[in-house]
Order: C-alpha cells, then sequence, then structure tokens
C-alpha cells in the first residue's frame, strides 16, 4: 500500500517532538499502522527559525491554511495551539475530508461539540489522545479498557507545569518564579503559562476526560476552577510538616444530582499513590464499579512523550482508514447532534 501523507501543523515543542519519533520509529509504526506514514508538509510561523527537527524534506510554508488545503495531504495534525485559528483550520480539514490529529485541549474542551458534529457528519476522525496527561494513554484506557464498567469518579494530577513547580518548591525550596521560568524553558508550560498555574488547562483536560468517561457533551463552563498561583513556600512546607503533600487535582465524579467538575489544590496524605507523583508527571486515578481503582501514571508534558501520544492517534487513524466511515466508531461517546445539558 502507498505511504499515508501527513501534515504537521506546527513546528514547536510538539510538532518537532512528532516529526522526529515518527521518522527515528518508521518502521515500526508502519508495521504496527500496516502503511507507512510520512510527514511530507508542515507550517511554522517563523520559518528560519533553528528547530530541534530537520525540516529539509518539507514542504514548509508559514501559511497553515495551505497545508490544509494541499490534496496530496490526507491527515491534518494540529500543533499550533490556541482556539482561533486551530478551530478554523481544523473544521477546514474535516471540511475537505480529511482526519485530523490534535493536542490542542483547550480546543477540544472549547470546541469539541462543534468539530464531533462535523467530523461525524464527513465522517471522519477527530484523536485527541495527547490533549490529556501527554504521554499516557488515559484516553485510550477509559475508552477501550475500561469499556465495560461504569465509572464513578477521577481524580488527577493532569497538569504538569503545576506538578512540576509543587514539588521544586517542596523539595528543593526554589520560588514559584524561577520554576515556572525553568518549565517553560522546557517545553512544558502553555505559550500563555496562567493557563498552567490558574488551573485553566487542568479544567480543559478534565472537561475532555469527564466527557468520555461519563457519556457527556463537553461543558468548560461547568468546571470549577483554582490554580496554583496563590500557594505559597509556607503553605508547602506546613503540608509537609503535617504529613500532607499539595497536589492540584482534576475531579469528575457522577452524583446523584449529575457529575461534579473541579480543578483545584488540595492536601493529600503523603502515603497516597498520588501524593507520590512528582516533577512533569501525571497521576490519573479511576473507580470503576467492576474493574475497582485503576492509576494511570506517565510524563505529563515535553517533546516526545507528547509525540508518543500523536504517533499513537495516527496509527489508529491509518488503521482504521480501510474501516467503512459509516461503521467508524466516534471518538466520543455521546451523539453530538444530541447535545443536552446536564446538571453539574
Ligand atoms: P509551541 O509554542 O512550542 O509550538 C507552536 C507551533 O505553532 C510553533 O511552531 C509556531 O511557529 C506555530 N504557530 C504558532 N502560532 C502560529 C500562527 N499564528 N500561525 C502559524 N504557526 C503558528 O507549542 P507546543 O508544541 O508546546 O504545543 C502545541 C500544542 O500541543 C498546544 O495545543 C499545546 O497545548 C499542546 N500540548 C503541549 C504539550 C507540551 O508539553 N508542550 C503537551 C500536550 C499538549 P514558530 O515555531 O515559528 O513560532
Ligand atoms: N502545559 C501542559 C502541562 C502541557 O504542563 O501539563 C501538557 O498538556
Amino acid at each position: 500500500m502507498s505511504p499515508v501523507k501527513v501534515g504537521i501543523l506546527g513546528l514547536g515543542t510538539v510538532g518537532c517532538g512528532t516529526l522526529n519519533v515518527l521518522r527515528r520509529n518508521a518502521h515500526e509504526i508502519a508495521r504496527r499502522a500496516g502503511r507507512e506514514i510520512i510527514v511530507t508538509h508542515a507550517s511554522a510561523r517563523t520559518l528560519d527559525k533553528p528547530r530541534p527537527c530537520d525540516t529539509q524534506s518539507l514542504r514548509l510554508t508559514n501559511q497553515p491554511m495551505e497545508v490544509v488545503n494541499d490534496p496530496e495531504v490526507s491527515i491534518i495534525v494540529e500543533l499550533i495551539g490556541g482556539t482561533s485559528l486551530a478551530r478554523d483550520l481544523v473544521l477546514q480539514a474535516i471540511n475537505d475530508g480529511k482526519h485530523v490529529v490534535t493536542a490542542n485541549k483547550a480546543l477540544i474542551a472549547l470546541h469539541g461539540n462543534e468539530i464531533f458534529n462535523a467530523a461525524q457528519q464527513k465522517g471522519v476522525m477527530v484523536a485527541f489522545e495527547a490533549a490529556v496527561a501527554g504521554g499516557i494513554p488515559v484516553i485510550k484506557a477509559i475508552r477501550e479498557g475500561l469499556s465495560g464498567n461504569s465509572i464513578q469518579w477521577l481524580a488527577g494530577i493532569i497538569n504538569g507545569t503545576s506538578n512540576f513547580i509543587l514539588t521544586e518548591m517542596r523539595d528543593k525550596g526554589r520560588d514559584f518564579d524561577s520554576v515556572l521560568a525553568e518549565a517553560q524553558q522546557l517545553g512544558y508550560a502553555e505559550a500563555d503559562p496562567r493557563f498552567d498555574v490558574e488551573g485553566i488547562d487542568a479544567a480543559h483536560k478534565l472537561t475532555i476526560l469527564a466527557s468520555i468517561a461519563f457519556g457527556i457533551p463537553l461543558q468548560f463552563d461547568k468546571v470549577y476552577i483554582e490554580g496554583i498561583s496563590n500557594i505559597t513556600a509556607e503553605d508547602v512546607s506546613y503540608a509537609t510538616e503535617l504529613g500532607y503533600r499539595i497536589k492540584h487535582l482534576g475531579i469528575a465524579k457522577r452524583t446523584a444530582e449529575g457529575v461534579e467538575l473541579r480543578a483545584h489544590p488540595t492536601l493529600i496524605p503523603y502515603r497516597r499513590l498520588l501524593a507520590n507523583v512528582d516533577g512533569v508527571m501525571n497521576g490519573v486515578l479511576i473507580h470503576a464499579d467492576a474493574v475497582g481503582s485503576t492509576l494511570y501514571y506517565g510524563a505529563g508534558a515535553g517533546a516526545e512523550p507528547t509525540a508518543s501520544a500523536v504517533v499513537a492517534d495516527l496509527v489508529d487513524v491509518v488503521r482504521t482508514l480501510t474501516t467503512d466511515p459509516e461503521n467508524r466508531v466516534p471518538h466520543l461517546a455521546f451523539q453530538p447532534d444530541s447535545i443536552s445539558e446536564i446538571p453539574i
């Protein structure tokens, strides 16, 4: 079979990580996908910027819509971020009958209902594993591994930057701003780091997790949100003295009245598993009726951990290309055209 041609929009931390992983593991990836996957086109804002990936063989442009519109490209990987341009690009790709892979949690949390509706009408896939918990395949775990369960609640450390800051403050006595600057330098933080430290990024991810876990529409506006920006060195050391760790959690719980959604700092007794998820690592604990509790742990941000999830989605999409569009299972468990509000 001929190779599948992919266009990557955005060659930053995740875009370059994805290109590097696809090239380094090309042989194994092709075996698993059943076809070779090659990146032929890419876009970035600044063309002559030095990058940690080789762009020589790519058709590179600073006009991402050119990549979307190129008839050679059959899968678009959106790694630009933000919700305005990214929404236009993704909707255009879907309208052109192209499959989409994205790591953009803000886009999915805020515009996912519209995007999945459009994708369902066009019979294309929109995959977003990298949007939640970086390299941890937690979306696949819920959709596939836990598909026989009724999920009761989930609680996760789902922002790597916040967890990195809290861990460095506790273990090394470092100050908040210098750790945040390091997280930005390492490529963990969002373009606007307030999304990380004000809890917004975790709330985006929680919106997505809850939608898949409980089969409810994406409802970001229903999440109670509090970040870690007011946590002081004193808070961290008092917590340690009392036998607790401060962790920023996203919590989704099924209740009699509906689904409760909240993202905020919590005190966790230091012996608990989640209390020991440190640094940029993420951990998601899920409680379901048949299996009981399961815990998913791994790198929550960074170039190659995130690329791992992007490539896994590409492999999934390529495998699905041989499936009749009528028989494809949509990525979200609710019917996007019959969205109803749920009490939260
Ligand atoms: P970066 O800022 O590193 O990269 C963004 C890329 O998009 C850059 O190549 C940039 O071009 C390009 N770009 C930005 N704005 C425009 C524009 N207006 N027109 C054309 N190109 C543009 O972001 P990340 O790689 O860190 O993140 C990408 C996505 O992945 C985001 O949605 C993020 O939330 C998500 N994500 C990130 C993770 C991480 O660890 N970093 C983990 C999980 C998800 P140029 O390089 O020229 O500036
Ligand atoms: N800024 C995000 C984080 C990237 O720190 O978790 C991964 O989604």
